[in-house]
Parts: structure tokens; sequence; C-alpha cells
């Protein structure tokens, strides 16, 4: 059964789960709830400690499930609400915890509000969404699709009136300026929060209200709904979180976890985590020039954040790499360096997985795994990368990144008996044949052993979950060197981003005569004087335990 500790998020291991491909149980080619919940012992065993679950709810599939028809049901080929109850019972028996995607900003144009609202100017739902006689208010505010979506205003032809929408046109934002959205949205975190979750990945927040003059971003009425939404959760469902999705930069996330700036131990009142954006982009940056600078420089600008709040950190997920939260000049590099192809491009990012960026080069991944495991924050692991998937740039929008989970070598991938809803990965490098989880657990040398020993030694050292973390300035830029600490211990975190080997010195007085030991390997190290200089090998990285010192 799951402990009861409030603060579990602090040191927890997420996995992102896409319904559609994890595993299908009834033969219909879609991933579906019964599914997965078969495959929670496989989660348990690589050390997962709460899943994310992608929008599972009635939808057009616009854009994914992101596109909600309905808040009140499980969408037909997932499943039914009682598998949904069966599936957290299980995890919940497993200890492992749930949380589900709340989409506030909008709903499917197939939602019954919408199709209502359309009707007429006068209709009773005409204000659950924002509309206007012109499509020149709120110019400031920027668009997200910029592939497909020409405007935020899409005109409806038959009232002859625009309605807004930050994402595609068949997604409507809702208007929060009607109490009786604000409070409708409510009721639906109240269903799902019924049913025993352990919180909600909360989407695409930044927008949740307009103002003329302003990005129609980060707005103070934004953060006001979102106290509001938070109080619910304290208030009826101790012990369960919100998970803040907010591409923006660490300055302006910084609010969203609410609480005091000057008195960090003054509990946050707004989203317990937050993603946190641009670190991500930048890890990737470094991999490829061997210089650390830009990660350095993004964890300096990233303020404290509350004491019982919580950074969610992430190398990959089921959407591009966003490179939002870069420079114009860097975007450009990013592209030029990741995504040579125009097809592996869309909006602001980049449509490939994990392994392919890395050119599954194992050293790479190894290295990228070893920051995200270490850095400040909870890590997400996407499903597939553990067994280092690939991904098929030519299918529609993000899809390529979605394909189904390679369990096996069988056809189908051991995902569904019948032709899977996307085709399967199935090119020479990451086919399904040769990558799928059978053959990772019986090899005892595969990415997807590394990735449970990440896990595991990631567990046994909690100071990694809790414990502050301090920059190290070192002269090789292709170092990225940290300091761990809480009052218990400290770990240093050594990584070498570079493809030559390197040798780094680091200033480390106040450790002078401690033996460092490595916690992933088991070895210790040379004893530590005032400085301390170490040779790596490409990629290489280690997780020093500095413990017991004086
Ligand atoms: C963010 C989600 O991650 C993305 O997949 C979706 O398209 C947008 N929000 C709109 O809901």
């Amino acid at each position: 059964m799951l402990k009861n500790n409030p603060l579990w998020y602090k040191n927890a291991i997420f996995y992102e789960v896409h319904l559609r491909s994890f595993c299908d149980s009834n033969g219909d080619g879609k991933g579906d709830l019964p599914g997965l919940t078969t495959k929670l012992d496989y989660l348990k065993e690589l050390g997962v400690d709460c899943i994310w679950l992608l929008p599972m709810f009635p939808s057009p599939l616009n854009d994914d499930g992101y596109d909600i028809a309905d808040y009140d049901n499980i969408h037909p080929d997932y499943g039914t609400v009682e598998d949904f109850k069966t599936l957290v019972a299980e995890a919940h028996a497993r200890g492992m915890r749930i949380v589900a995607d709340l989409v506030l900003n909008h709903t499917s144009d197939q939602h019954a509000w919408f199709v209502e609202s359309r009707k007429s100017k006068d209709n009773p739902y005409r204000d659950y969404y924002v509309w206007s006689d012109t499509d020149q208010k709120y110019t400031d505010a920027r668009i997200i699709f910029v592939d497909t979506e020409p405007s935020n205003w899409t005109l409806d032809e038959a009232t002859g009136e625009y309605y807004w929408h930050r994402f595609y046109a068949s997604q409507p934002d809702l208007n929060y300026d009607n109490p009786e959205v604000a409070d409708k949205m409510i009721d639906i975190l109240k269903y799902w929060m019924d049913m025993g979750i352990d919180g909600f990945r909360a989407d695409a927040v930044p927008y949740l209200f307009e103002r003329e003059g302003t990005n129609c971003e980060n707005l103070p009425e934004t953060h006001a709904y979102l106290k509001r939404v938070r109080r619910v959760l304290d208030q009826d469902y101790p012990g369960t979180i919100l998970l803040g999705e907010a591409n923006q930069w660490p300055w302006d996330l910084r609010p969203y976890f609410g609480g005091d700036e000057a008195d960090l131990t003054a509990p946050g009142d707004e989203f317990h985590m937050a993603f946190h954006f641009p670190v991500m982009p930048r890890i990737y940056k470094a991999l490829k020039l061997g210089d650390t600078t830009d990660i350095l420089d993004i964890m300096d600008r990233t303020p404290s954040i509350p004491d019982n709040c919580q950074w969610c950190v992430f190398l990959r997920n089921h959407d591009e790499v966003t490179l939002e939260m870069v420079t114009e000049e860097d975007r450009q590099l990013m592209w030029k360096l990741y995504a040579p192809e125009d097809r592996m491009r869309l909006n602001l990012g980049i449509r490939r997985r994990l392994a392919p960026l890395l050119d599954n080069d194992r050293r790479k991944i190894e290295v990228a795994n070893a920051i995200l495991f270490s850095l400040p924050g909870a890590p997400i692991v996407y499903y597939g990368d553990e067994i280092g998937m690939g991904d098929n740039i030519w299918l529609f929008d993000r899809n390529g990144v979605r394909t189904p989970m390679q369990w096996t070598a069988e056809p189908g991938t051991g995902f569904s008996s019948a032709e899977p809803w996307a085709p399967v990965i199935d090119d020479d490098t990451y086919g399904y044949q040769k990558i799928n989880v059978a053959a990772q657990q019986a090899d005892p040398e595969s990415l997807f052993h590394t990735m449970k020993h990440f896990i595991a030694t990631r567990k046994a050292h909690p100071i990694l979950g809790w414990g502050r973390c301090d920059f190290l300035r070192v002269e090789n830029k292709a170092v990225l060197a940290y300091l761990r600490r809480t009052g218990e211990g400290q770990m240093l975190i050594v990584c070498n981003l570079s493809d030559q080997p390197q040798e780094v010195t680091l200033s480390l007085p106040e450790f002078r005569g401690v033996t460092p030991q490595d916690v992933l390997t088991g070895q210790a190290h040379n004893i530590i004087s005032d400085e301390y200089t170490l040779s790596l090998g490409a990629y290489q990285y280690y997780w020093f335990d500095l413990s017991g010192t004086t």
C-alpha cells in the first residue's frame, strides 16, 4: 500500500505513458488501460514511482487527446472508468502512483459546450469560450503551432464571430472570465480525484486568461485561479500533487510555485512541481559542442523554489524537443545540429526521440541520463527511452515519437496481436526485432539494466532528490561538476560531455582527506586534497559519495 508521505514527489521517479502506444489488451491495435495494468510489474521492476498518463478521455484525437470532447469518460479505445479504477488500485497495490493529464485551457470543438456555444450569439454556452467580432484582439499573443495555425482566432461562419485558440483551431480556449467555467473545471478535477488518483499534470497553464496589451501568458488572474485549484487539492485530497506544464523561462516559472520568494520555508501554494523546460535543450547543445556553459548559465538563472516544491526534469517527452526557451541563434544552431532534415523539424522544435538525437551512442545516452537522474528535480522517463527506442519522422505531427512500445521481437512487438494503430519502428538500427524489452531484460549489459541501475542508485541516495545543488566553476568547459548536499551528506557529480578524454581540476578544500566513492560502480577513487584532479574518458560520468566527511 502507499505510504502516507505528503512530500513523496520530491524524490519520485516519474514515467510518462502514451496509453495508445503502450499495450493493447483487446486486440484492436490500440493500447488501453487494461493493457497498461498488465505492465505495472514491468514499471515496478524499472523503479517507477509515479505514472503520468497522457489524456485518456473521449476525443476526436486531432491533438492526440489534448482535444477533449467529454471530461467525464474514458475514450472507448482505452477502456472504461471501471478499467481506470482498476489501474489506480493495482498501481497503488504496488506502491506506485498515477497522475492524469488535466487540460484546463481548451476543449475539443466537439465538446458539447462548444457545440452549443457556436450555435448562436445568445446561446447560454456562448460565454464558455472566447468570442470576438474582430481578429485584431490580443495581437501580442504568440502563435504556438506556427506550422499549421496562421492566427489564434478562427472565424466561425455560422455566427460571423471569431473564437480564440492557442493551439489547433479545433481546440477552442475556455473563457475563465466566466465563473461557471472556472467552477466546472474544478468539478471535473474533483470527479477524477475522487477515484483516488495522486494528482494531475496540468496542461498549457500559462494561457488560461487573456488581457489586451499583454502576451496573454502568466497573467495574475491565471495564478489566482491556479491557487484556487491548489486549495481544493490541499483541502480535500491531501498528499496529491499538481505538476504544471508551463513552457517558460525559469524566472517566469517561479510564480507558479507560489509561496514567498524571500522565505523558502514558506510553503508553495500553487504547483507542487513544474517542468524545467529550458535546461533540456541546453543538455543536448552541451553534448554536441562539448561545452557546458549554457547549462551552467540557465541553472544559475533558475530561482530557488519553496522547500515543499520540486522541479521536474526530463530529456524527452511526447512533444517535439521544444526550442522555445532558447535564443533565435541557438534555435538555428540546434536545428542545424539535431534536425538536418526538414522533416525532423516541427513548429519551434525537433520531432525526434532520445536515442536518435544522441546518435544511438550508448555513452551519450548514459551521460545524458546520469545528468537527468542527478540534477535538482524529480526525473521523468518517457516510455521507450529506457530501451533506446527510435522514431519515425514521416508520421503525422508528433506521432513519430509516439510509436508502439517495443516489448518483444514478435510481429506486433508484443504491443498488440492486431495491426498497431501506427507503424512500429522496424528499421535496422531501432527496429523492434533488435530493440525490445524482452531482449534487454535478458541482457545484463543492456540500456534497460543501466537505467534500472541509475534509478535504484538514485533512490538509495535521497540527497539527489532532496539536496541543494551547487555547480562548481571549472576551467574545462567540457566537464559538468556539481555538489548535491543535505544535512545528511554530500555527493559530487562529474560528467564529461565531450567525445574526447578530459582532465578536470576541482577546487574542493572542504573535502580534504575524503575518499570519493563512485556509487554507480562502487569504486573508491584517490583521496581528495585541496585540489582534486580527475581524468574522464569520453562521455564518462561519476556520482561520488562524499558523505561521512567532517
Ligand atoms: C501541451 C501538450 O504537451 C501538447 O501535446 C499539446 O499539443 C498542447 N499542450 C495542447 O494541449
